[in-house]
């Protein structure tokens, strides 16, 4: 096992995994739906609460100065952590979903045209489909799907073939695979995409926690993701963009803190970040994410990803004498998650007996319908790890597996 990373000291971070479910140790397999909180954010959430709460940008007094600070300082730890050249090119949003909703009606609205086209590859979580749907309604656009290929891995031939034939403006795609685990080439398609004339937007929702990512050399015009998969809280987001695009976008909420002058015959808007920020702010949510950078950091996310790495080849290995057990998607590069059918068995009868047994996995079609679709598959059951979990974890999964196979083939 990876030498430089401490698994039991880091597990010991995380208050809620030393619990029982249903009379069995908790085995948390369900780190793609949400990460669990180590202590630093905790506390850091609860030490605003005791002790800065304010609201921020516009007090007059001591503790809405802390407020403040802490509030912009978090915005330059989550700049740093994704190497963006500039800080305000940090937006907070309430996460993922809202991040590329607010590009789609932003920035798709300035850009796209009658008959435009958006590519979006069928393995896509709903949240980077549907806001594209909705704005290409409203444009007279459209928006096409990539096919993958055998092995479930986005198809690049064809991703040419489309970007060729259509006039593609804009380009979205996740960076892994919330349903497959599938880790998709986003800096290559990135380059084909802008090489085409599109614009590009990289949901890293999975993408964050497993790996290091570094918003410049992707490339790409826009990454987004959400705080909670990555260790912080819920509620808080990041729409990373680049200046000059995120300047030149209209605003997408109305209200206060975005204006920069207002009155009945017209309003003048703020500059970036606070131009996108309309409202009171989730400032509490901003300084947990900055919390959980910051552990990362500690921690040292390139370790955590190999010993993620690790268990996952353990999990594969131990796997392989159960017959009935059948992966979905056989990606050529996959991060921690392991989606599988137990055939003859719907997905949701092994959730509920693994439960039984402490284990928490997911099942369904996990916000991805059109690829369960593809797929032709009603949903499938996944566990998803994270550097937190150890070997044992994933003993008592295939433990308990292999339990549930005996119930119920
Ligand atoms: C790949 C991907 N995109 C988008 C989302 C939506 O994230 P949120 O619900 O935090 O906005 C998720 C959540 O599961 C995801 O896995």
């Amino acid at each position: 096992m990876n030498k430089s990373f401490n698994a039991d000291l880091v597990r010991a971070d995380f208050p809620l995994l030393d619990q029982e479910v249903n009379g069995h140790p908790l085995v948390y397999l369900d780190n793609a739906a949400t990460t669990q909180k180590p202590r630093a954010v905790i506390q850091a959430l609860e030490h605003y609460y005791q002790m800065d709460n304010s609201n921020v940008h516009r007090g007059a007094h001591a503790v809405a100065d802390r407020a403040t600070r802490a509030f912009e300082a978090a915005r330059a730890s989550v700049a740093k952590f994704i190497n963006a050249a500039r800080v305000e090119e940090v937006i907070w949003t309430r996460g993922t979903t809202e991040s590329i909703n607010l590009v789609a009606q932003t920035f798709g609205r300035m850009v796209l045209q009658e008959n435009d086209v958006i590519l979006v590859p069928v393995s896509e979580h709903h949240a980077n489909i549907v806001p594209w749907q909705m704005v290409a309604q409203a444009q007279g656009a459209k928006i096409i799907p990539i096919p993958l290929t055998e092995g479930c891995d986005i198809d690049l031939v064809a991703f040419d073939d489309l970007l060729s034939r259509h006039r593609v403006k804009i380009v979205a795609v996740n960076q892994v695979s919330n349903a497959l685990g599938t880790i998709n080439p986003v800096a290559d398609i990135t380059a084909k995409a802008k090489a085409a004339g599109a614009a590009v937007l990289i949901d890293g929702a999975q993408g964050v926690a497993h790996s290091l990512v570094d918003v410049q050399a992707l490339g790409a015009d826009f990454y987004v993701f959400s705080g909670h998969k990555l260790c912080g809280p819920t509620g808080i987001g990041v729409l990373w963009g680049k200046k000059e695009l995120l300047d030149a976008m209209p605003p997408y909420q109305g209200g206060g803190e975005m204006i920069e002058t207002v009155s009945f015959d017209g309003t003048t808007y703020n500059q970036v970040p606070f131009k996108f920020e309309a409202g009171t702010p989730n400032i509490a949510g901003a300084i947990g994410l900055a919390a959980a950078v910051e552990y990362l950091e500690a921690v040292g996310l390139e370790a955590a990803v190999v010993h993620e790495k690790e268990l996952m080849r353990y999990l594969l290995d131990s796997l392989s004498g159960l017959a009935n057990v059948q992966r979905i998607g056989s990606p050529q590069q996959s991060v921690g998650i392991f989606s599988f059918l137990v055939p003859g068995t719907h997905p949701s009868d092994i959730g509920m007996l693994l439960d039984q047994q402490g284990i928490a996995i997911r099942t369904g079609h996990h916000c991805t319908q059109p690829l369960m679709q593809y797929l032709n598959v009603p949903g499938t059951a996944r566990a998803s790890l994270s550097f937190y979990n150890n070997k044992s974890d994933i003993d008592a999964f295939v433990q308990a597996l292999d339990k549930a196979c005996g119930l119920l083939v």
